[in-house]
């Protein structure tokens, strides 16, 4: 068997085989939704003959957060967390892109929707290349079911079972033959895709929905915010997005650790800007991957080494 066919990853406590790492029917989280869970990229960066993790201590902490909401303690330090999926690269000699999943779940085998304390965390790394082809630019539909509110299930909580919701738009929108999903809130206002936040250029000033408007804060959200500022010196407001100016938005893009930066050429029935990849959202997107394989020095705090060997490019 291939070595990434059945690859190496951290599940209660040991390094196993994926295909040995079983879980009961039973299980709370099965059933109910009741798990947290993460994505992480890691980028082969082969100018530097290195497998860089982007960001892993905020998304680690992220992860500690959003546990705590479902009561479930995470006892180990981002640190701790981060050498695990150091580990499962040494483990894996993972020598492209890969995406790591951190996952942490009510695993009671038990009947019952109240919850108690039993949890349990796996950690799988894949490979893992393009999630959204757009390098001509996606094409988005806004769909008619709306973001979970918060007072429901969180959008900023990453909850397993609260991306039922995601799923149905995904599905509608890609049915309906568009790339990705816009999702609305109850109040009306654009909110994001269905695994990614959305930004909106308008007199090249960037847009952004807010944390309060059902939103999950993005680390590559946050990410762009900072280049946009730093590099392009460009101003960022965060404030409710209304549809239609979307509609009317000079560009568009959504971001996301498996999107990373997806520019929107067309919504609905309506072609933004020129009906071209913009200039704003070619620069981020340009700026981000030299970000993440390691070609801007000032950034390489976001960045932590494997040291893992990917070959040198010739
Ligand atoms: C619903 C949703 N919004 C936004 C994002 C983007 O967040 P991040 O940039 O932290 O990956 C994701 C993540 O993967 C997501 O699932």
């Amino acid at each position: 068997m291939p070595k990434h066919d059945d690859p190496i990853i951290y599940f209660n406590g040991r390094y196993v085989p994926v295909s040995e790492a079983k879980v009961s029917i039973l299980t709370h989280a099965l059933h109910y939704g009741t798990g947290v869970f993460e994505g992480i990229r890691g980028y082969a960066a082969k100018e530097h003959n290195d497998l860089f993790l982007f960001r892993p201590d905020d998304h680690y902490h992220r992860w500690k957060q959003n546990c705590s909401l479902l009561r479930m303690g995470l006892t180990q330090t981002p640190a701790e967390l981060t050498a695990i999926t150091l580990e499962l690269i040494r483990r894996n000699e993972f020598d492209s892109d890969i995406y790591v999943r951190p996952l942490c779940y009510k695993s009671s085998p038990r009947i019952g929707v109240h919850a108690d304390d039993q949890f349990a965390i796996a950690i799988i790394a894949l490979p893992f290349g393009v999630y959204l082809e757009s390098s001509e630019g996606v094409h988005a539909g806004v769909v008619s079911w709306r973001r979970v509110e918060d007072n429901a299930i969180p959008a900023r909580g990453k909850i397993c079972g609260a991306y039922v919701n995601s799923v149905l738009a995904s599905d509608d929108a890609r049915r309906a033959g568009f790339d990705e999903a816009v999702f609305l809130n109850e109040a009306g206002h654009v909110v994001e895709g269905s695994s990614s936040n959305i930004f909106i250029v308008r007199n090249h000033k960037l847009l952004t929905p807010p944390p309060s408007d059902n939103i999950l804060e993005g680390i590559t959200r946050e990410t762009v915010m900072e280049l946009a500022r730093n590099e392009l010196g460009l101003t960022v407001e965060e404030r409710s997005i209304d549809r239609s100016e979307l509609y009317i938005a000079d560009e568009a893009f959504f971001t996301g650790t498996a999107v990373e930066v997806a520019p929107i050429v067309k919504v609905d029935f309506h072609v933004l800007g020129d009906g071209h990849v913009g200039e704003i959202s070619r620069s981020l997107r340009r700026l981000f991957y030299q970000v993440a394989r390691g070609d801007m020095p000032r950034y390489y705090h976001w960045l932590t080494s494997s040291a893992q060997p990917v070959g040198v490019r010739k």
